[in-house]
């Protein structure tokens, strides 16, 4: 994902609920490195509740360039941290990030390699600074199909963070919509059995 198509984005997600809701002079809030950086002053109380962003055009951006997809891939881990700061600074309690499908198990075996080193390398390497902005970081997906070493990565992540009450981060790696609709039928499932859920609930 391209640094500059990202940061454009949140903000224009962030103007729009800003321009949509708001209409008038908003509330200001404290000075953040996002609001100095574009002069958009932000109200607190219209901020979106959950930012979801599906990752895409890495490879685009990189191929535009004359360089290999892989370096797109590499690039995004910036757009990913100014992201997360930038959720975490506004008090947005709630961030996922969709970064790896079931449809991207089908992608060159060299492509596939890189992005699993680089997803448990950047996990490995961001888990202190993150902690110390009080990030929880949450997995979902089909994390067994993931390679050993994601999987000790994401382990060690969600312990380390496990107490963490700032910014609810979510890292869907191996996700689909079908599994999505599986997990949720499952849990379903599970509640009417466990009679917390009566079958003709609404
Ligand atoms: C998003 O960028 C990253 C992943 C899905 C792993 P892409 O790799 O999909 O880049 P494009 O869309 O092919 O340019
Ligand atoms: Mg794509």
């Amino acid at each position: 994902m391209k640094r500059t198509y990202l940061r454009i984005g949140l903000l224009q997600l962030l103007a729009g609920l800003l321009f949509s809701f708001n209409v008038g002079a908003p509330t200001s809030i404290p000075s953040t490195t996002l609001e100095q950086e574009t002069s958009i002053q932000l109200a607190p109380d219209k901020l979106p509740e959950h930012v979801a962003i599906i990752m895409d055009g890495n490879g685009r951006w990189a191929t535009k360039q004359g360089k290999p997809r892989v370096f797109g891939h590499q690039n995004a881990i910036q757009s990913v941290k100014e992201v997360v700061e930038g959720c975490a600074e506004l008090g947005i309690p709630y961030l996922t990030l969709y970064a790896f499908s079931t449809e991207n198990w089908e992608r060159p075996q060299a492509e596939v390699a890189y992005l699993m080193q680089l997803i448990s390398t950047t996990i490995d390497n961001e888990l202190e600074e993150l902690i110390q902005k009080n990030v929880r970081i949450h997995f979902i997906g089909d994390l067994a199909r993931l390679p050993q070493r994601c999987q000790a990565s994401i382990q060690k992540a969600r312990q380390a963070s496990q107490h963490n009450q700032g910014l609810q981060l979510t890292i869907a790696l191996s996700y689909s919509g079908r599994w999505d609709l599986l997990e949720a039928t499952k849990a379903i499932a599970q509640a009417v059995k466990d009679g917390n859920l009566a079958p003709q609930a609404n």
